[in-house]
């Protein structure tokens, strides 16, 4: 087959300079879009065809379509940043091309070539690239959020893998992920629900994952805290992850720990690049099951000083305090521990070019 190209519409910019550059100044997350989307087909027939970049804009859709219905979608989240000299880069994006695939192998979707995933990406970020921010300044760390995702566009009830899918790359330009920025979090840990089950769809990025974290969160804000935690589905005891976000604990004689890949929990690129980051610096890294009963133990007692959130979108965002029905547990000072942003400040460093691309990260 042949490699897809995703040529530019003869279409103006959406939006005026004046209107970019307001957003610009206080990106927020998720709320703002550029002015074009990048978009594939896929067919039975056909495989893979008709790369193109158009306006970004609604999607017009029979009532019909299997993805309102079945929820075979699935997604992805990567970022653009812009460095001093004006350059722009993606981190790792090979990584989201390769996740995009066994995600796609989990929900029958088609595998959308990683040549073909990191055309998509590059050809709108460069046709999008006044829309990547300028990190610094009022909005702080700011970079361009892209959202590659697929789904089943065939018009057709019938419960089977559908013979059309669409694939998209939106983008839209990101400061913090959570509203209070790298404020410490205050975590709930919820024992009415599990995120995902074993055998089922936890390691994928599918929207389904996420819209079984919702109640969890909700039940997390009635209890005041920003994000909740689910434990196994099995047994509830073991911690996996939280709605869109992998977890870490640093303990005081140098080990860096977190929740190993069950096939529940999401493999994170940024994750990934700790455990390496982490190695480097020294850490004894160490991925195992962690239960929630003990790591609660551990924060009492000390063991356990630091704890962290980490996502593309959320980066990494420290822990101050765990919230459960049986109690509350504040980690180390509940402040935003020495180590996690010292890690975080490593990472981002090699993201907007502040430090050298030592693992060639970039692209
Ligand atoms: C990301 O971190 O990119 C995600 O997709 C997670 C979501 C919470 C925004």
């Amino acid at each position: 087959m042949t490699a897809l190209t995703f040529p530019l519409a003869d279409a103006a910019r959406r939006i005026s300079q004046e209107e970019r550059d307001a957003v610009l100044a206080a990106p927020g997350f998720g709320q703002h879009f550029t002015d074009f989307m990048a978009h594939a087909r896929w067919s039975i027939d056909g495989g893979w065809h008709g790369g193109e970049l158009i306006p970004f804009g609604p999607i017009s859709l029979s009532p019909a379509t299997a993805v309102l219905h079945y929820a075979q979608e699935i997604f992805e989240g990567m970022k653009a940043f812009r460095h001093a000299d004006g350059s722009v880069w993606t981190f790792r994006p090979e990584k989201n091309a390769e996740r995009l695939q066994r995600s796609a192998r989990r929900l029958a979707l088609p595998e959308l070539p990683t040549e073909d995933f990191l055309a998509s990406v590059r050809e709108l970020v460069a046709a999008d690239e006044p829309w990547v921010p300028t990190a610094g300044g009022e909005a702080g760390e700011a970079s361009l959020y892209l959202r590659p995702f697929m789904f089943a566009s065939e018009e057709f009830l019938g419960v089977r893998a559908a013979q059309q899918v669409d694939y998209y790359v939106i983008a839209s330009p990101a400061g913090n992920y959570f509203p209070r920025g790298v404020q410490p979090l205050v975590v709930w840990i919820t024992d009415a629900f599990a995120r995902a089950g074993a055998g089922g769809t936890g390691a994928a990025k599918c929207g389904g994952n996420y819209a079984s974290s919702l109640l969890g969160k909700r039940e997390a804000a009635q209890n005041g805290a920003d994000e909740v935690l689910f434990l196994d589905s099995e047994t509830h005891t073991a911690i996996d992850e939280l709605s869109g976000m992998n977890v870490f604990a640093l303990t005081r004689d140098g080990r860096i720990e977190t929740p190993t890949l069950t096939g529940s929990i999401l493999e994170g690129v940024t994750r990934d690049s700790l455990l390496r980051l982490a190695a480097d610096r020294g850490l004894e890294v160490v991925e195992t099951r962690m239960v929630a009963e003990d790591v609660l133990a551990r924060v009492a007692s000390g063991e356990i000083t630091e704890m962290f959130a980490c996502g593309t979108a959320a980066v990494i965002t420290p822990i101050g305090e765990f919230r459960s029905p049986q109690g509350a547990w504040t980690v180390g000072d509940g402040g935003s521990g020495e180590l996690t942003l010292a890690l975080r400040s490593e990472l981002t460093d090699i993201q907007y070019g502040r430090a050298e691309d030592r693992y060639g990260w970039l692209t």
